[in-house]
């Protein structure tokens, strides 16, 4: 599919989505968002695509927030409108996708964009990235899951800190903080999105999409998650690529997994 603010590209099972508004260093606004949608989905649904990766296009940002330029003149209904429709078109979308979802962060990753790195299954950075939540310097709060995902990889107390005092900080304080789980040069980042994606691709991407799930579960209201992860479990016994993955192992040959 062709989009105007975003680049979607399927190349030996990983798809590269690249939000691709360097001029508006690539800040979320509707269209964008919509477009993310789509090629998210579009991703997840093709049996091909094991891994995801999304970045951002240039050398400066990743994202710099959602575009303040759409939401300046907003209603308090809009205002709620806007952050519940962006939940249920992308990040919420993200995180509980079936296919793992690598956030490569190139630059700044700022509010939304953050946020957006946030519902990404985990996170890698260039040495240049800075990332944080600035929305109360706007007079506003984080309303892309910024306050329950930030607390959730890096502690309440530093998320606190970190909303309150809307600062950003570089990639290795992200790194010390678990924010981040690699950090790199930027000409290496999408490389080293790649390695990892190959190691994730060796295995059986059904029992992943199941171990996504029960991971996911532990952060959902009416879930228990060792419940979810013991149902999980038993399901994967019926699975082909469980069969595929035991079979091989005994005869000492490769897994070769029949996947989504
Ligand atoms: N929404 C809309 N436009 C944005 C944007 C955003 N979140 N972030 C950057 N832009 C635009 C700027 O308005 C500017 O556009 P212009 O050239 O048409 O004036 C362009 O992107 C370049 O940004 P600029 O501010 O000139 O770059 P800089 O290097 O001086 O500063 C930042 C970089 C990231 C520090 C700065 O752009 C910034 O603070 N952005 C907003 C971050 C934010 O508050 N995000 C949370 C939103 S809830």
């Amino acid at each position: 599919m062709n989009y105007d603010n975003i680049i979607s590209e399927v190349n030996n099972g990983i798809a590269t989505i690249t939000i691709n508004r360097p001029s508006k260093l690539n800040a979320l606004n509707k269209a964008t968002i919509q477009e993310l949608h789509s090629a998210f989905k579009e991703a997840d649904e093709d049996k091909g695509v094991k891994v995801i990766i999304v970045t951002g296009s240039g050398k400066k940002a990743f994202v710099a927030g959602a575009d303040i330029s759409e939401f300046a003149d907003f209603s308090v209904a809009q205002g709620k409108e806007l952050a519940a429709k962006g939940h249920e078109l992308l990040f919420d979308f993200v995180a509980n996708l079936s296919t793992p979802v690598i956030a490569a962060v190139n630059g700044f990753a700022l509010g939304g964009g953050l946020e957006l790195a946030m519902a990404a299954h985990f996170r890698i950075a260039s040495n240049n990235a800075k990332m944080g939540l600035p929305e109360v310097s706007l007079g506003v709060i984080p309303g892309y899951g910024g306050t329950q995902r930030l607390p959730q990889l890096v502690g309440k107390g530093r998320a606190m800190e970190m909303i309150m005092t809307a600062g950003m900080i570089d990639a290795q304080t992200a790194l010390s903080l678990g924010l981040v789980n690699h950090v790199t040069a930027q000409e290496e980042l999408l490389d080293l999105a790649e390695s990892i994606a190959a190691k994730i691709m060796k295995n059986s991407s059904v029992a992943i999409s199941a171990a996504i799930a029960a991971v996911n579960a532990n952060y959902e209201d009416g879930l228990n998650g060792f419940e979810q992860e013991i149902q999980k479990f038993g399901e994967a016994f019926g699975t082909e690529d469980f069969k595929e993955g035991t079979t091989a192992f005994l005869e000492k040959r490769k897994a070769e997994f029949p996947g989504k």
